[in-house]
């Protein structure tokens, strides 16, 4: 496994791009916003300064309304599409001066990653200070969040569009675009001339993706307007678990740093408000996990995947709930021939064991699962997660996303999409360690 380390690191070093990196070459050749919090935990394990620069980039395409945007168009390439003419995100008068980027987010994982920065670090004091000097960014984010993004004042945000979800194509993603009829547009794909077409999303669903986006700009990225017009808008419980994660770590570091105490209050207020919505509103008593919530349509969307069991990463649930969510866990994802966890529920018909979210294990995924199970008290799967999670990177390398059947693993090409793939290395680095 020492070896692999140092693969882990090579991966990373090679995706860093002076003052950022690279989810991976051409298929995503600029920084995205949950992969650089994910990767400044690898980097902080061998190299705190580049750590540090990854989330300060960051933070520095911040708009002045705080909102992060979920990808930063540092370079011009033609690799990748939709790229900045297609987004036109400064149509918003908040929007960087400095950047371009998207006009649409990410899970805000920046308040926890600059937690795990501390835990990491071997000198406290200067990464409480690293902390220190932009740890208002990032309370700035969430006020952001909890302003505009909640529109029924509920302690729960939405979410305007897949890509803001991270699990881009997820079979729960499904049931809106049954409610949608977007125009057949005409454009052209970069992705699949750099991955296999069948683990990339299909035509149809790209014409779904590019439409919310229309829309959006047709409002100049207005989130009053858009809270009212997108055909997307959802509560989804891994986006408002990282937020409440998030609000715990900033809620622990402030208190580290001290003489802050108006923000911690604040913070406190958020958090025991969604706790309680994350717990009541996308609870699902019946199926015994937590769902996805459709806003516009005002209906529970209810199905199993990843992303159900992720609101042990912030302690969310109750004791009951827990060990019930855990036994539909090794139910219906455990199954010993499949490595855990697949992303969506491998008894549905929806699943697909190749295919972008709709079935294939994910290393950052499988990383808030395995803590979360870990804090929970759930020692064995959690050992289990942990295990399964370096032997499927032992096996193929660092890929993108994995088959989840074990079967598949024998002749090493069950790794699938992009290859060298950062956040598999850096949150490699961070299991091993
Ligand atoms: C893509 O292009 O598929 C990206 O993941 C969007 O964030």
């Amino acid at each position: 496994m020492k070896d692999l380390q140092q693969n882990a690191i090579a991966v990373l070093n090679k995706n860093w791009k002076d003052k950022f990196s690279i989810p991976c070459d051409k298929l995503y050749p600029f920084q995205w916003f949950w992969d650089s919090g994910l990767i400044a935990i690898g980097f902080a394990h061998f190299d705190m300064p580049k750590a540090e620069k990854e989330i300060e980039t960051l933070l520095d395409a911040q708009w002045s309304n705080g909102f992060i945007p979920h990808i930063i168009f540092h370079t011009d390439t033609d690799t990748y599409f939709p790229g900045p003419d297609f987004h036109r995100s400064n149509l918003h008068p908040d929007s960087s001066k400095k950047f371009k980027s998207t006009g649409m987010t990410q899970p805000p994982v920046t308040g926890f990653v600059l937690q795990d920065l501390y835990r990491i670090s071997k000198d406290k004091k200067a990464t409480l200070g690293f902390i220190e000097s932009l740890i208002d960014k990032v309370y700035k984010n969430h006020e952001y969040f909890y302003t505009q993004r909640d529109p029924q004042n509920e302690g729960l945000v939405y979410i305007y569009h897949n890509w803001e979800s991270g699990t881009d194509n997820s079979p729960i993603w499904d049931d809106i675009w049954d409610t949608m009829n977007p125009p057949d547009y005409t454009f052209e794909r970069r992705d699949t001339t750099h991955v296999d077409a069948s683990e990339r999303p299909s035509k149809r669903e790209y014409d779904h993706y590019l439409h919310i986006i229309e829309i959006a700009k047709q409002n100049n990225y207005n989130d009053e307007k858009i809270a009212e017009l997108s055909p997307f808008l959802v509560q989804d419980p891994l986006f408002n678990t990282v937020l409440l994660k998030s609000n715990q770590s900033l809620i622990d570091l402030y208190g580290m740093i001290g003489n802050n105490e108006d923000k911690i209050e604040q913070l406190k207020k958020w958090q025991e408000k969604g706790t309680a919505a994350v717990n009541s509103k996308l609870y699902d008593a019946e199926l015994g996990v937590y769902i996805h919530y459709d806003l516009r349509n005002e209906k529970p969307l209810r199905h199993i995947s990843s992303s159900s069991f992720t609101p042990l990463f912030a302690n969310l649930p109750s004791e009951t709930q827990a060990k019930k969510m855990v036994d539909v866990m090794m139910e219906k994802f455990g199954n010993p021939d499949q490595y855990l966890c697949a992303s969506f529920d491998p008894t549905s018909d929806r699943f697909n064991p190749k295919k972008y979210w709709r079935g294939p294990v994910w290393i950052n995924l499988n990383w808030f699962l395995y803590y979360g199970l870990q804090q929970n008290g759930f020692k064995d799967i959690a050992k289990r997660m942990k295990q399964d999670t370096l032997e499927i990177i032992k096996k193929n390398g660092f890929y993108e996303y994995f088959d989840p059947r074990k079967e598949e693993h024998k002749n090493g090409k069950a790794g699938y999409g992009g290859y060298n793939f950062s956040w598999s290395a850096a949150l490699f680095i961070d299991l091993l360690n």
